[in-house]
């Protein structure tokens, strides 16, 4: 039997990287080690992590040294940042840099870089539709990203450039989930319009990245979109209805109100939504559902997802109601 292959994740103990140590685990006979990336080895979700058959190794991507460690001897890595830790893109652009060195250092052969789109490219600083943020971004949590792809590629690190979707996983967590309104009636608000907004389980990313590392050098130099479904506001409202059994609403408000929300990267989202409606055709474009099931067939469209979470977005009904 060959050596496995050994893939080092950032963020394994998060909702991308997780993913992909499972899909890893689960499947024994793919050829493929996780070594998941933690600060934190001795926590539970770490610990578990080891349960089920990873490696687990300590480390910050604050700590270019500790990246390095953490790199060697694998065949490829996972790279993510976590821009809501911080909301800094300056600090996530020097993190990218670090791990494109770390990923040099160690010779890796495949780098998956889970990225997103510079939206000065559609929106440059000029163009009035998009507020400036921060003085020199549109939408922050994803310029900074695109901002960074050049560092692999400067290196000349093996890189796939991976571009996610809007996780669905907000409608739970991150308190996105139909809402009761003045009018006693349940509604998800989005800035969308009548606009498409790819989404996706945030467990099936780690799912289709695994698919693009059994796919060897395929997709090396590439830039892929994944998503699990593009759905309209009204298209999405129209399931929940369905899973809860009452009229669930879409409430499409400007992204001008979505910016005014008031929560920490309210703005960022704000325009984040707003680059998806405006610049709707290229971002649905380069997100497609059956591409997507193709590196990854347990793919949930959004009817699935929402049924398999079904006593999840319940609790958050019963919450809401508390
Ligand atoms: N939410 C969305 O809809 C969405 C959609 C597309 C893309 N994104 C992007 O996804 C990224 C976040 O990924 P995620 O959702 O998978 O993250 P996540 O679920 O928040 O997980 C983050 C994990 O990474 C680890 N971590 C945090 N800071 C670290 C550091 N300094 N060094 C090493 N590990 C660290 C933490 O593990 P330990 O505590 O174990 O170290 C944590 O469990 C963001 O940059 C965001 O912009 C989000």
């Amino acid at each position: 039997m060959p050596e496995k292959k050994i893939i080092a994740v950032l963020g394994a103990t998060g909702a991308q990287g997780g993913g992909l140590v499972r899909a890893i685990l689960r499947d024994p006979q793919g050829g493929f080690a996780a070594r998941a990336i933690t600060r934190n080895a001795d926590g539970e979700k770490a610990r578990e992590l080891a349960r089920m058959g990873a490696e687990v190794v300590s480390a910050d991507i604050d700590n270019p040294d500790g990246m390095k460690k953490a790199f060697e001897g694998a065949y490829g890595a996972y790279c993510v940042t976590f821009f809501w830790a911080h909301f800094s893109p300056e600090k996530e652009i020097a993190e990218v840099q670090a791990m494109a060195t770390a990923a040099k250092s160690a010779a890796l052969k495949h780098v998956i870089w889970s990225t997103l789109e510079d939206t000065r490219i559609w929106s440059p600083l000029s163009d009035p539709r998009l507020p400036t943020l921060h003085g020199k971004y549109k939408v922050p949590h994803f310029d900074g990203k695109g901002e960074s792809n050049h560092f692999f590629s400067d290196f000349g690190v093996p890189t796939t450039f991976l571009l996610t979707s809007f996780y669905w996983d907000n409608f739970i967590g991150f308190g996105m989930g139909p809402q009761r309104g003045p009018d006693g009636k349940l509604a998800i608000t989005l800035p969308m319009g009548d606009k498409k907004l790819p989404g996706i389980a945030a467990e099936d990313i780690g799912k289709c990245a695994y698919g693009i590392f059994k796919r060897g050098n395929e997709f090396i130099g590439k830039t892929v979109g994944i998503t699990g479904e593009n759905l309209t506001g009204t298209e999405m409202a129209a399931s929940f209805s369905e899973l809860l059994g009452q009229e669930v609403r879409y409430n499409s408000i400007s992204p001008e109100a979505y910016r005014g929300l008031g929560f920490p990267g309210a703005d960022d989202l704000g325009n984040m939504f707003q680059f998806k409606r405006d610049f709707n055709e290229y971002f649905c474009g380069a997100r497609d559902a059956s591409f997507s099931k193709s590196l990854n067939p347990e793919l949930q469209d959004f009817r699935t997802w929402l049924k398999n979470n079904k006593t999840a977005i319940l609790g958050t009904q019963s919450a809401a109601k508390a």
